[in-house]
Formats: structure tokens, C-alpha cells, sequence
């Protein structure tokens, strides 16, 4: 095989990691796109907010310490813009071109933060969700299930300072994980749960396990 030539696959594959900072999804889309990439397989690795130049325009006013003030309404909409960029511009011209699209984060994000983590409604999530990914869905979504405190443990080896505010991040984070529960429950085709304490290599392997299933 050429350089520019990849085994294509059929309608293509769309895979989605979720789950709270610091679960590893980031680890595992890596260690994914290795794997396929060394298999033969054309991928597109792609990360919400951003991957392409508008989103990540977006990605930069959403992440700004200066706009603390944004509204849950507006920083909904701008994840939903940045995502009908990104579906349009990468995630389904990579699927057309029978490639392996990996997405670091996409709608399933936005019912898990700003629907069961800041309480917007999530009838209305669901329809600017539809809106945003111009008619597609992740054929599989990894879940990497980890609890709040376990997460905070992987990037503060302090003892937990448990103030007003310290208490109130971590119950959103656990809001956002039982959320995050909740959607793989009634969509139990499209999930794999996966205990995201598990070692890294058995995560790796049983994520390629599974995706192998579906060439
Ligand atoms: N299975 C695991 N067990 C222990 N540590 C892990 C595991 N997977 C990842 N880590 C570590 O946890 C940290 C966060 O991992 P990673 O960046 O992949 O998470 P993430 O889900 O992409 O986070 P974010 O949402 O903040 O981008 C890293 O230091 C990584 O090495
Ligand atoms: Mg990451």
C-alpha cells in the first residue's frame, strides 16, 4: 500500500469517548489511533470543543478565564456551533472517505455537562444536539466510568481541601458521571462502559476488541 492508500471501510466507523476530566479518554484515542493506524486503517482523530479552525476560534472563547460571565445558554450554543463545524468539515467527510473517525468528546458531552451537570433542559439539549450533528450518531461510544473523587485524585496528589467550593465542583463532576450513566442506560447499543480504573494496556486492549467486531 501507497502512502495515501488505507484499508477503506464501508460507510466508514464513528467512535466516541466520553466521561469527566481526567478519565482517559485522551490516553485511549491515542493509543486507538496507533493501533488502527498500524492495522492499515485511514483515522481521523478529532477533539470537542475544536478540531477544526473555526471550532477551535470557539474552543478559545468557551476555555477563556476572562469569560466567566458566559451563560449557560450561550456556552451551550457555542459548543453546539463548534460541533456542527466539526461534523461538517471532518467527521463526515472522513466517514464518506471509509476512514475511522475517533472523537475525543462530542454530544454525549453536552447532555452530561450542561443538561445533568448544570441543569439545562435536556428535551432542548437533545434537539440542538440533533441540530448540531447534521443527522449522524456515533456508531460506538466508549464510556470510561470513573468517580469524581478518583478523577481529582489523578491530578492533585494534595489531600482534598474541602471548602464550599472544592465540595460543590466535585458534586458536579459526580452530577456529570451519574448523568453520563444515565444516557449509556437507554442507549445501550451505542455504549461500552468501561471501568476507567482499570490498567491502561486491559482498557486498550478490550477497546480493540471491540471495535474489531465491527470490520
Ligand atoms: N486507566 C488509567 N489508570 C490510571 N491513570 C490513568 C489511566 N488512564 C489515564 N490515566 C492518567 O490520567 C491522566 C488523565 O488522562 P487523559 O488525559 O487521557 O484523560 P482525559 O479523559 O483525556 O482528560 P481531559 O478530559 O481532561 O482531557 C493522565 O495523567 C493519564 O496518564
Ligand atoms: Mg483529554
Amino acid at each position: 500500500m501507497g502512502d495515501n492508500e488505507y484499508k477503506e471501510i464501508p460507510g466508514g466507523l464513528f467512535i466516541s469517548f466520553e466521561g469527566i476530566d481526567y478519565c482517559g479518554k485522551s490516553t485511549q484515542v491515542k493509543l486507538l489511533s496507533s493501533k488502527l493506524s498500524h492495522d492499515g486503517y485511514g483515522i481521523v482523530v478529532v477533539r470537542e470543543p475544536g478540531g477544526t479552525e473555526i471550532s477551535e476560534q470557539i474552543r478559545a472563547v468557551l476555555l477563556d478565564n476572562a469569560n466567566i460571565k458566559m451563560a449557560p445558554e450561550a456556552e451551550l450554543l457555542l459548543y453546539e456551533a463548534s460541533r456542527a463545524q466539526l461534523t461538517r468539515q471532518l467527521i463526515i467527510p472522513g466517514k464518506d472517505a471509509g476512514k475511522v473517525v475517533l472523537c475525543d468528546r462530542y454530544f454525549d458531552s453536552t447532555t452530561a455537562y450542561q443538561g445533568y451537570g448544570r441543569g439545562l433542559d435536556l428535551d432542548s439539549i437533545n434537539k440542538m444536539n440533533l441540530l448540531a450533528s447534521c443527522g449522524i450518531k456515533p456508531d460506538m461510544t466508549f464510556l470510561f466510568d470513573l468517580p469524581a473523587e478518583a478523577a481529582q485524585a489523578r491530578f492533585s496528589s494534595v489531600p482534598l481541601f474541602k471548602d464550599r467550593l472544592e465540595e460543590e465542583k466535585i458534586d458536579f463532576h459526580r452530577r456529570v458521571r451519574n448523568g453520563y450513566l444515565k444516557i449509556a442506560e437507554l442507549e445501550r447499543e451505542r455504549f461500552k462502559v468501561i471501568d476507567a480504573e482499570d490498567d491502561i494496556d486491559n482498557i486498550a486492549e478490550k477497546i480493540f476488541t471491540e471495535v474489531k467486531k465491527r470490520f
